[in-house]
């Protein structure tokens, strides 16, 4: 299955509901959001792939998103989001849900980016900041990554796909560990993961965390002992200036001094106002990180991605 034709893919800007629901949420302050949570690793890894669908894409395997949201409506959705979502028709939904259920066109723009650019992986502490799927890290963990942790807002996202994800591409090429039983792989899978494919071990070297920003990064920042990251991978993320404060800071808080962000984004983001050209302002502004546009892809809306470093790093 090509990329393009993927169809958990959210390829344009938000849904049609987004603007409805930022008019009945007039501002940030009026949010309740998410305290953060570290989701541990169940044992039984087997139960994770439980009545999920097992599909390809760019030689990555994820979770097929119309199945899970069936589980979730029968009841896996502790947060009720895909209800939410589906009823609102709406992709996100301020503080609420904030789009991790899909894979977001950008990830794949990033995971392009890397090949090109020939990025490191290997012995690196990376973070995949609002993961959604967790494609990025899990590029990350196949190029040898020391860790990988993954953050999203959502604690369904991370249950659901992100984790049963980083386990599929994790063990044994996508083929469930033990029994065969409930295996309900749409098709088997076209091609093999290229390169360094991952083990069960290198689930070991994976953390999972949802909640909002602030609250992650001060949940990260008070784990002991906690060590900054070498590369930050972010994709789709900066869509809602209300958030680029939080966004700013936990980027400024939770990178390794001579760090680099890689942060893939859409010029501009229909209904919601964020989109490069802010960002890219707002943290000349805040005057602690210097950045430069790495790449442009000019495909009807163009899409951008940025390298970000500290000012004062090497
Ligand atoms: C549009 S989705 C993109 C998901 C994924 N990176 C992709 O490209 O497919 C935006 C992600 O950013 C995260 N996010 C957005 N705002 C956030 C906030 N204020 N605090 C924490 N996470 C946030 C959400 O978890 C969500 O998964």
């Amino acid at each position: 299955k090509s990329k393009q034709s993927a169809d958990t893919t959210a390829d344009s800007s938000p849904g049609q509901g987004t603007d409805k629901h930022r008019d009945e949420t007039p501002s940030k302050k009026k949010f309740c959001f998410k305290a953060a949570k570290e989701h541990n690793i169940p044992e039984d890894l087997n139960k994770i792939l439980e009545n999920k669908v097992i599909e390809t894409v760019s030689d990555l395997y994820y979770m097929n998103m119309s199945v899970v949201e069936k589980t979730c409506l029968d009841g896996a959705d502790g947060e009720g989001i895909v209800s939410k979502s589906v009823s609102s028709h709406s992709d996100l939904i301020p503080g609420v849900y904030e789009g991790g259920l899909k894979i977001w066109e950008c990830t794949f723009d990033l995971i392009d980016y890397f090949s090109e650019a020939d990025i490191q992986f290997t012995n690196k502490t990376v973070l995949d900041l609002g993961c959604g799927a967790g494609l990025l890290g899990i590029v990350a963990l196949r190029g040898k990554a020391e860790k990988v942790h993954f953050q999203d807002y959502n604690s369904t996202v991370i249950d659901e796909i992100t984790l049963p994800n980083a386990v599929a591409n994790c063990i044994n090429g996508g083929n469930r560990v033990g029994s065969k039983n409930n295996r309900k792989t749409s098709k088997p899978p076209a091609k093999r993961p290229r390169k360094a494919e991952c083990s069960p071990d290198a689930l070991a070297k994976c953390r999972f965390f949802s909640g909002e920003w602030s609250e992650v990064s001060q949940l990260l920042l008070s784990s002991k002992p906690f060590s900054k990251y070498d590369i930050i991978l972010t994709s789709e993320t900066i869509y809602n200036p209300d958030y680029y404060s939080a966004l700013h800071d936990t980027l400024a808080q939770l990178l390794d001094k001579n760090g680099r962000v890689y942060l893939a984004s859409k010029a501009y983001y229909f209904g919601v106002g964020g989109g490069i050209y802010l960002f890219e302002k707002f943290i000349e502004e805040r005057n602690v990180f210097r950045t430069s546009i790495v790449k442009i892809i000019d495909k009807g809306l163009q899409r951008y991605i940025m390298e970000m470093a500290f000012k004062d790093s090497s």
